[in-house]
C-alpha cells in the first residue's frame, strides 16, 4: 500500500509530482486552507503532510495523527509547528532553510529602497494624474541609502544576505543578536555589532531577520520604537509578530518613525480594517518575501525530498529535530522500498 500523504495548500507542482510518483497524495483544491476540523480530520489518516505557516500544527492536531510520520513544512519559519510534540511521538519534522535565503533578502532591500525613493506613492501620483509640471524640483522627495547605516536584527542566514545586499550600496552595517560572532568573522562579513537598544537608536534602517520565538515575540514594542530616530524607517520581512503592530501603528501616526516596509503582519491576511492601510508612510506586500518562481519551485521539491526521504527511511535533507530517532528509529518508519 502506499504512503498516504496531505498537502495543505497548492504548492508548486514540481514537489507535488515527485510525491505522487510514490504515494497516494490528496492536495487542498483551494486557495484557502481548510477549516481546523477538517484538517484535523484529513491529517487523521496519513503517513506524511506537507504544510505551510498558516497550519497549526498543534499538540491537539498531532496527538490525533495517529498514522503520521513526517511532517514537512514549506517554509523556513516553523513557529506553527509544535516540534516538541512531534518529536515525543516519533515524527520527523523537514523545513526549507537556505533556498529562500537570497529571495527573502532581495525583497527586504526592494521594501527599503521602496519605502526610502517612494516608489508606491509616486507610481500613485502618476497614475492619478498628479503629475502636471515637468521636472518639478519640489515633489516626491526621499530620503538617501547610499552611504547610511543599517541595523540587522537577527544576523543569521537572510541577515547575512541582507548584510550583503546593503555593503553594494555603501552602508555601515551593524547587527544585534543573542549571540555575538567572533572578532573575524565579523570582520569577514563587514558588520558591526552593537546591544539592540544601540541599534536602533543609531540605525536610519532597521530590518528584522530574527525567527519568531517566545523570546522575539514584540521584541520590537513601543519603548523600543521611540529609540529610533525620527528619520528612520522598518523593514519586517521575518514575522509579523516580532514587532508589536498597534505600537508600530502609533509610532508611524504620531512621526516617531519615518516609515515602514512591511512583508509580514499579526494576523494574516491583513484584515482590510486594519489602520496600516490607511497610512501613506508604509509599504504594504503580502508575505511574499520567497515568492519567485524559482525559489518557489525549489521549496517545494525540498518539502518534497524531506518527507520522501523519512518514508524511506533515510534522513531527511533539512530537518528540524534529527534527535527523533531516538524516539523512532528511521527503519520503523520506512514505507517505501
Ligand atoms: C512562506 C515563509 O512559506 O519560509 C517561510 O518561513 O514565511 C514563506 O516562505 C511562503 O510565503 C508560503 O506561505
Amino acid at each position: 500500500m502506499k504512503p498516504k500523504v496531505y498537502v495543505t495548500r497548492g504548492i508548486p507542482e514540481s514537489g507535488i509530482s515527485m510525491l505522487c510518483e510514490h504515494c497516494d497524495v490528496t492536495v487542498n483544491p483551494y486557495e484557502e486552507p481548510v477549516q481546523r476540523d477538517e484538517l484535523v480530520r484529513l491529517v487523521s489518516d496519513k503517513d506524511g503532510i506537507i504544510c505551510l505557516p498558516g497550519d497549526k500544527i498543534d499538540k491537539a492536531l498531532i496527538e490525533m495523527a495517529h498514522h503520521l510520520k513526517a511532517i514537512s513544512t514549506f517554509s523556513v519559519g516553523f513557529e506553527h509547528i509544535d516540534v516538541k510534540e512531534a518529536t515525543k511521538r516519533g515524527i520527523y519534522v523537514g523545513y526549507t532553510p537556505g533556498i529562500l535565503t537570497d529571495a527573502t533578502a532581495d525583497m527586504a532591500f526592494t521594501l527599503l529602497l521602496s519605502m526610502a525613493r517612494k516608489i508606491p506613492q509616486s507610481d500613485q501620483f502618476v497614475r492619478a494624474g498628479g503629475w502636471k509640471v515637468a521636472g518639478s524640483p519640489r515633489h516626491l522627495f526621499g530620503t538617501s541609502v547610499w552611504g547610511t547605516m543599517i541595523g540587522i536584527i537577527g544576523l543569521g542566514r537572510i541577515g547575512k544576505a541582507m548584510a550583503e545586499r546593503a555593503h553594494g550600496f555603501n552602508m555601515k552595517v551593524l547587527y544585534a543578536d543573542s549571540v555575538r560572532l567572533d572578532t573575524d568573522e565579523e570582520k569577514d562579513l563587514g558588520v558591526n555589532y552593537r546591544s539592540f537598544d544601540d541599534l536602533l537608536r543609531e540605525s536610519d534602517f532597521v530590518s528584522v531577520h530574527t525567527p519568531l520565538t517566545p523570546e522575539t515575540r514584540h521584541l520590537i514594542n513601543a519603548e523600543k520604537l521611540k529609540l529610533m530616530k525620527p528619520s528612520a524607517i522598518i523593514i519586517n520581512t521575518a514575522r509579523g509578530s516580532v514587532i508589536d503592530e498597534e505600537a508600530l501603528i502609533v509610532a508611524l501616526k504620531e512621526n516617531w518613525i519615518a516609515g515602514a516596509g512591511l512583508d509580514v503582519y499579526e494576523k494574516e491576511p491583513l484584515d482590510p480594517k486594519n489602520p496600516l492601510l490607511a497610512l501613506d508612510n508604509v509599504v504594504i506586500i503580502p508575505h511574499m518575501g520567497s515568492a519567485t518562481t524559482q525559489t518557489r519551485s525549489a521549496m517545494s521539491e525540498l518539502a518534497a525530498r524531506n518527507l520522501l526521504a523519512v518514508l524511506r527511511g533515510t534522513p531527511p535533507p533539512s530537518w528540524l529535530n534529527p534527535e527523533v530517532e531516538k524516539i523512532r528509529p528511521l527503519s520503523e518508519v520506512k514505507m517505501l522500498f
